[in-house]
């Protein structure tokens, strides 16, 4: 007796007709035609089965902020810094708990199953520290969610930024993070990315810095993270957010750092709907879009994920927790549009940023974590196009949320009754 059994479902990988068996939180069987009986049994009915979306990078401690204390009138990244360096004094450890478990619940009904979050360290009481390790613990069950100690205002520029980041890690935050670009010189810029690479280095964790998240395309500390990352043996380990500025850097300059990224093992993770909106705001017009080089970096091997960055806080007013959403903006910016480009946009919210938050046991087959979401759509590409209903969230085998089908009922004189969004798909798939 199995604890779940999802029937005829199709796979990321284009397999079909497939059942999928879970036992004691894991999956125990992917086949056709299981016959062994389940305490539930679902019928995928021959739609899109997924491991659950991964969010790579997120900001829980400001999410759902929206309108407190004031609204974001430029739009831009350095009026956001400012209304949140507002909002910290204000707010307490409870209200950022509530905030995070609001936005959780949100995530989870959506199918997202893991994310990293950066959580500011440029507060002396670190209450944004002490609110995400609760909420980390309390979802565990969930979601798993992975902590990056983030001196916002910068390690050098704030004075006491390393010494609370320094804490931030000894209660148990996972990752280093960084800002090179906001430092107050580029000297103290590639000099932070080496002290946080060392910090990381002697106490065995991963690093994501936010880097060179800006359109001035002399922010090169992207290279100085590639060299640190070689000279102290962090390879795979290290990962670049945001990394605009390669948006707007010189050719030549590029075709000399992308190899040193690859050899240097480093990740990247952009994150297309917050920098379509703040990227190329001191351009008239032509506007630079400033999102990364997306299908260089992976021609290059890189591992990319896409990120989400932001849910109604001070740098993005939208959002609603669907990472289909973030794969269909960074599949525009970048003009991925072959078959096979916009399928990678799926790997890029799903086993990408698996890959690059370390998470074990991610993904379909006998042996993996019962974690997955079955969606009204028939593959990735079409669940891009659709942003559907996320039917079932399965965690360690059980169903944890359920959406209906989106149907609409239409009233038109000789034409059906019923609409099903899903049931547009393309004709021929190659
Ligand atoms: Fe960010």
């Amino acid at each position: 007796m199995f604890d779940l059994i999802l029937k005829n479902a199709t796979l990321p990988d284009g397999r079909t007709g497939l059942d999928i068996a879970c036992a004691h939180g894991r999956i125990a069987a992917v086949e056709r035609d299981i016959a062994a009986e389940a305490r539930v049994v679902i019928d995928a009915k021959g739609r899109l089965v997924s491991p659950p979306f991964v969010d790579p990078h997120f900001h829980m401690d400001a999410t759902l902020s929206l309108g407190t204390p004031r609204m974001n009138v430029s739009g831009t990244l350095l009026e956001g810094i400012a209304l949140w360096g507002e909002l910290k004094p204000v707010q307490s450890v409870d209200d950022i708990i509530e905030r995070a478990l609001r936005y959780c619940d949100l995530a989870v009904s959506m199918g997202i199953g893991a994310i990293r979050s950066h959580v500011d360290v440029c507060d002396d009481a670190l209450k944004g520290v002490e609110a995400l390790l609760e909420v980390r613990k309390r979802v565990a069950p969930y979601l798993d969610l992975q902590l990056v100690a983030f001196p916002q205002d910068g390690v050098f520029r704030d004075p006491t930024a390393e010494a609370n980041l320094l804490r931030a890690l000894d209660m148990g935050v996972d990752v280093v993070g960084g800002i090179p670009h906001f430092e107050r010189t580029m000297q103290d810029g590639a000099a932070s990315v080496t002290r946080l690479c060392e910090i990381a280095a002697e106490r065995g964790l991963m690093v994501d810095m936010h880097c060179d998240e800006s359109d001035d395309p002399m922010s090169r500390h992207v290279e100085t993270l590639a060299y640190e990352t070689t000279r102290l043996g962090l390879q795979g380990r290290v990962t670049g957010s945001h990394l605009t500025s390669m948006h707007s850097m010189d050719n030549y300059y590029v075709s000399k750092l992308i190899p040193l990224m690859a050899e240097a093992g480093l990740h990247a993770i952009p994150n297309p709907l917050i920098n379509i909106m703040l990227q190329g705001r001191h351009d008239t017009y032509p506007k630079r879009r400033g999102q990364t080089r997306v299908p260089e970096l992976r021609a290059a091997g890189i591992t990319v994920g896409f990120g989400s960055d932001c849910v109604m806080d001070p740098w993005y007013s939208l959002g609603r927790a669907d990472m289909l959403d973030v794969a269909s903006m960074g599949l525009h910016v970048g003009q991925m549009s072959s078959r096979e480009d916009m399928a990678w946009c799926f790997e890029a919210v799903t086993t990408n940023s698996a890959k690059i938050m370390g998470l074990e046991s991610y993904g379909l087959e006998t042996g993996d974590a019962a974690n997955m979401v079955l969606l009204q759509a028939s593959d990735p590409i079409e669940a891009i196009r659709l942003r559907p209903a996320r039917l079932a969230v399965i965690r360690a085998g059980e169903v944890i949320a359920r959406t209906p089908e989106t149907i609409t009922a239409l009233d038109l004189p000789d034409r059906p009754q019923r609409l099903d969004p899903a049931d547009y798909a393309p004709v021929a798939k190659t």
